[in-house]
């Protein structure tokens, strides 16, 4: 299974790039810079990551972000990702990133778009990665300062390709930023939304019906009402599913109870991602080793899950062709699709 699964094609449309901060750059970012971490060491920091929910989590998040300064930060930290993903044969990918946690100290905008928009460019020339870059608002703040937020993008519209919400969930519904996101897709821009991690499953309806989302970021509550469950099912609105921090951050209890292969069987379109790997103990590959391992996936399953992907993804339908190809190739030569 293993073999199967670090061969497997893979896409990853649910990543924050601030949570692929490993403790050893954190630390060699931190020297660089002159900075000082509130732990004595690497060790120190990973024995921190013991999370009771989202929160606890967002607190050392936007923590760790603060020893990203300088473009070249932002390059190293996505490089770096990019790397993991071609050992984990990840062959796209859609990736957040929150600018509001950088501007509001004082690094601007550019600074931040031009390190994470190089490393891009040099991974799909080094690894072959295609890639599309999401900004994400954070919905802690109001939504005053998301407009302002996207009135700085402007100018660089062109570089992105869709708008997020993320951060701490409860208490902030996607209503609150109706008016942003309306004036993000007015300027063409696709939408997608945090929804349904913690909070209910009226949030996963407001993102549908009051944001437009193409996308609903996790969704897992989804299993609490039948007919959003249907309409799921019936649309195929992706949901981008992220096992390993759901664990982690106790939206299940353990894995075994995780929902995502009944949600798959009921024929919704569910995709496997890793969201904050440095956090929360894995990446891309390390979710579906899990899947198979602690839920008994199959093959033709983790096949799904992949093939999954390209659809929910914004590839071109040439790429999405050519990836569904080489999907499908891999589970023929595996006995996990027919030939
Ligand atoms: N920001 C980074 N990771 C997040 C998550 N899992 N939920 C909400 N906001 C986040
Ligand atoms: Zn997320």
């Amino acid at each position: 299974m293993e073999h199967f699964i670090a061969g497997l094609p893979k896409l990853e449309l649910h990543l924050h790039i601030e949570g692929t901060l490993e403790p050893e750059l954190m630390f060699a970012l931190a020297a660089r810079n002159g900075l000082t971490l509130p732990w004595p060491d690497v060790g120190a920091v990973r024995a921190a990551y013991e999370f009771d929910n989202l929160q606890s989590f967002l607190d050392l998040y936007y923590l760790g972000a603060s020893v990203l300064i300088h473009e070249q930060d932002f390059f190293d930290l996505t490089f770096a990702y990019l790397k993991r993903c071609a050992a984990d044969k990840v062959v796209h990918v859609e990736i957040f990133f929150d600018p509001q946690t950088h501007t509001a100290r004082g690094i601007p905008f550019e600074v931040v778009l031009g390190g994470i928009e190089r490393a891009l460019q040099a991974g799909e020339e080094s690894f072959g990665i295609s890639w599309r870059l999401i900004m994400s608002f954070l919905r802690h703040l109001s939504e005053e300062a998301a407009f302002a937020t996207l009135a700085e993008a402007e100018p660089h519209l062109a570089r992105l390709h869709g708008v997020g919400l993320d951060s701490g969930e409860l208490g902030n519904p996607p209503t609150k930023f109706a008016g942003v996101f309306a004036r993000a897709r007015a300027l063409g821009l696709p939408v997608v939304c945090h929804a349904g991690e913690e909070g209910p499953a009226a949030y996963i309806w407001q993102a549908i019906n009051e944001l437009q989302v193409r996308r609903i970021d996790h969704g897992v509550r989804c299993v609490d009402d039948p007919e959003l469950l249907r309409y799921l099912a019936d649309t195929r609105l992706p949901l981008t599913v992220c096992p390993l921090s759901n664990v982690r951050l106790k939206v299940f209890e353990d894995m075994g109870q995780h929902n995502v292969l009944t949600l798959l069987e009921k024929g919704l379109c569910i995709t496997i991602n890793s969201d904050d790997p440095a956090y929360f103990g894995g990446y891309l590959g390390a979710n579906f080793e899990a899947l198979a391992r602690d839920l008994g996936a199959s093959r033709e399953q983790l096949c799904r899950l992949s093939l999954n992907a390209v659809e929910a993804s914004w590839l071109s339908l040439a790429d999405k062709a050519r990836l569904t190809r080489d999907i499908r190739a891999h589970g023929a030569c595996h006995d996990a699709l027919p030939g």
